[in-house]
């Protein structure tokens, strides 16, 4: 697999100034050992129609918690027609969502962080490692104004969390409003969650709406205090 030092990866950024810059690179250097992780938010949306003008032949993935909205696996369905994606669903070892469910509780991300973690180690970060374990690169809808993590994150970056490959995030530096007109102005795709108010798509028992004024990712975990709200995918970039 192609290695990169983190001088190589400050060069290419350099380079690449559109998304579609960095999707052209991305593609030209991982050819099929790349995918696009999708979770079916407004941001995967967009990504998704970019990646298919430059390569109708890309993967996709996405981590079936077993707890989504119906209107994720409407919004799954849709861009499949559209695009004819064929999907890479990763699900959740049975056996740990078994013994978890038992010894936890079906509810158990409710009553502490701690489970709550456990939950999203289980139900996503596993299923992630396991997909990421085979590839050389993933892409993401990140964007840096979601939270103060990913505001220090790049276009391309070294994975640290996952063996140091390559992750290609090539909206980083998009406004919630860009995300927005673009799917109004190409009329694609988009997971009817948010014309009611999500801003920010997880799972079900774990995502709300938000209320006029709120931070657009306030609705995830709501009822805990912790700034970051990240559940495991992604780097701590507060940390480097
Ligand atoms: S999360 O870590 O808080 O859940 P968020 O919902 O903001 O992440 O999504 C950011 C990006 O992470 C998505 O654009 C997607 O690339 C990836 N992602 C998040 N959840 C999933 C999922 N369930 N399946 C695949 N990719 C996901
Ligand atoms: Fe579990 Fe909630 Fe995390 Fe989904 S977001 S994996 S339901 S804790």
């Amino acid at each position: 697999m192609p290695r990169f030092t983190q001088e190589q990866v400050d060069q290419i950024n350099s380079k690449l100034k559109t998304p579609e810059d960095a999707l052209k690179w991305a593609y030209d250097t991982f050819g099929e050992k790349i995918a696009k992780a999708s979770s079916f938010g407004a941001e995967d949306s967009v990504v998704t129609d970019m990646i298919i003008k430059i390569n109708p032949k890309a993967r996709f993935f996405t981590l079936d918690t077993g707890r989504l909205n119906q209107e994720t696996y409407d919004v799954m369905d849709s861009l499949s027609k559209r695009y004819g994606i064929k999907f890479e669903v990763m699900f959740p070892n049975t056996q740990q969502v078994e013994q978890m469910v038992r010894t936890k509780g079906i509810n158990l991300f409710y009553e502490s962080v701690e489970n709550r973690k456990l939950c999203c180690e289980i139900r996503k970060v596993h299923p992630l490692n396991k997909i990421l374990g085979t590839l050389d690169a993933w892409i993401t809808g990140l964007r840096r104004d979601q939270n103060e993590n990913r505001s220090k994150a790049s276009m391309v970056e070294i994975d640290r969390m996952h063996g140091g490959i390559i992750k290609v995030n090539p909206i980083i530096e998009w406004t919630w409003e860009q995300v927005l007109d673009y799917i109004k102005s190409k009329n694609i795709p988009y997971n009817k969650l948010l014309d009611k108010g999500y801003t920010s798509i997880g799972c079900e028992p774990c995502t709300r709406p938000i209320k006029p004024g709120e931070d657009l990712r306030a609705g995830r975990w709501w009822w805990e205090s912790d700034q970051h709200k990240e559940c495991g995918l992604h780097m701590d970039h507060t940390a480097r």
